[in-house]
């Protein structure tokens, strides 16, 4: 009989990130771990899908700690990533938060912070614990001098990350953190109704409707189903005390249009000069990745430039592939739609 594998926990097992690294796992022939995901649901189809994979789909809410101790015990290993969206699109908590004057924005952040401090701790208390993975963002309010300090969905999991540093020192001996960069998803979801070009009445030429700043801001593009697995097993592999920037390559949506020019054969791109509303249907939204979208040119989405020290994935033989490669997987034709 073979030993019994070590265990890794993933959180978020039914989301892109925690999704990916269980199938990462499940997709290789010889997985060192026994895997658990933790949901909120494990009855719902998602679960149920990983469980039949004979994945131990276990409840946890990192709104209740207590249920975090459950559902790590055991753990060599623990993905933690959590999503600031859910509590902030609490339509009944928002409504009585802003009729009491007070900021919706950052009381989301405040919970994103709570919920991976819940995290931290309960996995501080795994006594066989050996490696933790924490996803995090920049702390793009402390690394931008307060300029961009409404990008709230990045600092709460910064702050979080801090209070693990600085509190959890046991903990932090066996830890790695992972900045998920931004996910070439947001091409196939309702962002793309701004970041995607558009093919010119005779379908010669790309134009990209996106303002001065947007074409050229560099981004770290991830596709999170795809890479977020092999950045975490990577990272599983290293020495702990790594901070990550998980993505292929670092690319502005201008050389993006580029690659889709190709693909939807256009022979030019051009950047138009129409004036363009970022509105997102929401103030909140939009002032926050106005934030994000500012601090990115400025600092770095990782901060790098405000002295944010990350490491590329590469640095540590993690490859990923390219940027191209994923857009040759997706269906541009249907998508692409022509000026009017
Ligand atoms: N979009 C981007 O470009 C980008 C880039 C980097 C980072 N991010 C950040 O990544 C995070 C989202 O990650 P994702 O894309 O993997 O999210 P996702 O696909 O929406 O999945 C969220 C996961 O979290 C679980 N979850 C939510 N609330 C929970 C709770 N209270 N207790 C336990 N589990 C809970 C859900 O599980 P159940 O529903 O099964 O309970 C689900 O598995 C966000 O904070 C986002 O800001 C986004």
């Amino acid at each position: 009989m073979s030993p019994e594998k070590p265990l890794l926990v993933v959180c978020g097992a039914t989301g892109n990130q925690g999704g990916s690294v269980i199938n990462y796992f499940l997709s290789q022939p010889s997985n060192p771990y026994a895997l658990r995901g933790i949901t909120r649901d494990p009855s719902s189809a998602k679960s149920q899908a990983l469980a039949a994979q004979g994945v131990e789909m276990v409840a946890g809410d990192f709104n209740h700690p207590l249920s975090l101790d459950s559902a790590f015990k055991g753990a060599s290993a623990i993905f933690g990533v959590n999503d600031f969206w859910v509590y902030f699109r609490n339509a009944e908590k928002r409504g009585e938060a802003e009729a009491k004057g007070e900021n919706w924005g950052a009381l989301s952040r405040d919970n994103d912070t709570q919920e991976i401090k819940s995290i931290i701790d309960a996995a501080s208390r795994v006594p066989a614990l050996e490696r933790f993975v924490l996803a995090s963002m920049a702390n793009s309010n402390k690394l931008s001098g307060g300029k961009y300090a409404e990008c709230y969905h990045f600092e709460g999991k910064a702050i979080a990350e801090d209070y693990g540093r600085q509190n959890q020192p046991e903990l932090w001996k066996k830890t790695s953190v992972l900045y998920v960069g931004f996910y070439l998803e947001n091409y196939l979801g309702p962002m793309s109704a701004f970041f995607l070009p558009k093919l010119n009445k005779t379908k010669s030429c790309l134009v990209l409707n996106l303002g001065d700043l947007l074409p050229s801001v560099s981004w770290p593009w991830c596709a999170a189903i795809d890479d977020t697995g092999v950045l975490v097993a990577g990272l599983l592999r290293s020495l702990p005390g790594q901070r990550v920037i998980g993505n292929r390559e670092w690319l502005t949506m201008l050389d993006i249009t580029k690659i889709l020019a190709e693909l939807v054969d256009a022979t030019d791109v051009e950047v138009s000069s129409e004036p363009v509303s970022f509105d997102m249907g929401d103030t909140l939204v939009t002032t926050d990745n106005m934030h994000m979208i500012g601090f990115s040119a400025e600092f770095g989405y990782d901060g790098h430039l405000a002295g944010n020290e990350v490491t590329e994935p590469s640095k540590l033989g993690i490859s990923l592939p390219s940027v191209k490669e994923w857009f040759q997987q997706q269906d541009w034709a249907s998508k692409i739609q022509t000026v009017e």
